[in-house]
């Protein structure tokens, strides 16, 4: 199926690539917007450029376009990265965010919290008032269905599990402050990560509209 957003993903994108500079550790989100961004962050040919990876997906095609991907796991990994640049499902006025529609959010958020500076890149439509359900979830096996229990509201994805062995799902049920919503989701034994992203994790909003780039600096 043809995405009808591509355009303006790629155009963010294009933009987004623009941020990361000459020796710098980069961290790469997954989904299809970042996957405009890894060819034109290869095209810059930037040096001793270093990255890490939030998904098997975004590990190959980055490797496959000659990007040097580091590991960010265990005691030798990257401890800290200099930027991280990743999509979003929807982007709220406030600044904060739903992500994990490609059910990677865990280690998005892990690679975001790790940089001084996150790009969020999004295409206009995902520029939204207010968010909205699902809000992805990545769930423990062990005691899962209790789990579901606590939490009430909650489909599980027919995805496979992670790359980290949590299994996913997403909580429907609509809510009006994302504060309150994260604080109960990070405080449910057994919920591993939810995707929604405080603004204080947030530097730039890069949103394309056409060919239109409106770039939103929060801090
Ligand atoms: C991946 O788990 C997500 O957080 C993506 O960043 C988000 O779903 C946006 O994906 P697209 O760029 O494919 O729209």
């Amino acid at each position: 199926m043809t995405d009808p957003f591509a355009h303006d993903k790629q155009v963010a994108a294009v933009a987004s690539a623009q941020f990361v500079e000459d020796g710098m550790s980069v961290g790469l989100g997954t989904g299809s917007t970042v996957a405009f961004l890894l060819p034109a962050l290869a095209e810059r040919r930037l040096k001793n450029l270093r990255c890490v990876s939030t998904s098997p997906a975004t590990s190959a095609l980055a490797r496959k376009l000659g990007l040097r991907v580091d590991t960010f796991s265990g005691t030798d990994g990257v401890a800290h990265l200099d930027i991280a640049i990743d999509g979003a499902d929807e982007v709220a006025d406030s600044g904060w965010l739903v992500k994990g529609g490609g059910a990677a959010h865990t280690r998005e958020k892990a690679v975001a919290a790790a940089a001084d500076r996150f790009v969020v890149v999004v295409s206009g439509n995902k520029a939204v008032d207010r968010l909205t359900p699902p809000v992805p979830l990545e769930l423990a096996q062990f005691g899962l269905a209790s789990t579901l229990r606590r939490l009430g509201g909650v489909r599980l994805r027919d995805v496979p599990i992670s790359p980290d062995g949590g299994v996913i799902a997403d909580y429907m049920t609509p809510f009006d402050d994302p504060a309150e919503l994260a604080d109960r989701l990070a405080n449910t034994v057994g919920v591993v990560e939810h995707g929604l992203f405080p603004p204080s994790m947030v530097s730039d909003v890069v949103i394309a509209s056409g060919d239109r780039v409106e770039t939103r600096t929060l801090r």
